[in-house]
């Protein structure tokens, strides 16, 4: 929260640690000392913010942002990011790319010496090329599922109105690699891996938080 100023457009990546970041933005804001915009992610996120009663902003007023504060799901030693967990992959990657500063918070468990080890790539795809998209990644990397909705029969529908994929790609060498390969396949959105985009990387632990920084 420290990073954060008065006068900053802020952009809010999604998922369950973010929260807490957007309760802190809202305590933060009601002190009248720190005038703030957010550009939200996700739906998620939008409701939380207007919740913690942050101002809410968007990439037409601020095409660029002063800092984004994300959470993740595998971050390796390079600062990498395994993201999408929660579907927000395409605006978070957005969101990310527009910031002066991206700012990850995750907590120990998450930490990883390779890319895909702990879990599958998301890919979010066009419904219409979305069979075809899977039968190319399961011939790349063997296995490939849609993700299914909970609270809802049949696949998750993103925030964009797209399907996603869980890639199992198993431990990534050259994930910056894997990424462009899967980016290439026609109907393809977006890919759930962050490479050299995080500036740094808040590592929570039982006794205490640790900084990790790429500069
Ligand atoms: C949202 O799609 C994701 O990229 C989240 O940022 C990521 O899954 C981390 O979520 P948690 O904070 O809920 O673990």
């Amino acid at each position: 929260m420290e990073a954060v100023k008065s006068g900053d457009v802020v952009g809010l990546g999604s998922g369950r640690t973010v929260v807490h970041a957007v309760a802190e933005l809202g305590r933060k804001a009601r002190t009248g000392k720190t005038r703030i915009s957010c550009i939200p992610s996700s739906y998620q996120v939008l409701i939380e913010a207007l919740k913690a009663g942050l101002k809410i902003s968007s990439l037409y007023e601020h095409p660029e942002i002063d800092i984004t504060l994300d959470g993740a799901d595998e971050v390796d030693a390079r600062l990498n990011l395994t993201k999408g967990g929660g579907g927000a992959l395409a605006r978070e990657k957005i969101l990310a790319v527009a910031s002066k500063r991206y700012t990850i918070m995750v907590d120990g468990r998450k930490l990883v010496d390779k890319l895909g080890s702990s879990r599958p790539i998301p890919v979010e795809v066009l419904p219409f090329a979305a069979p075809a998209v899977k039968r190319r990644l399961e011939r790349i990397f063997g296995r490939a599922e849609f993700r299914e909705g909970s609270g809802k029969l049949g696949p998750t529908v993103t925030d964009n109105g797209n399907f996603l994929l869980d890639v199992h790609t198993g431990p990534l060498d050259n994930p910056w690699e894997v990424e462009r390969r899967i980016k290439s396949i026609p109907g393809v959105v977006e890919v759930g891996l962050f490479v050299e985009m995080a500036h740094e990387v808040y590592v929570g632990f039982k006794d205490g938080v640790k900084r990790l920084s790429r500069s």
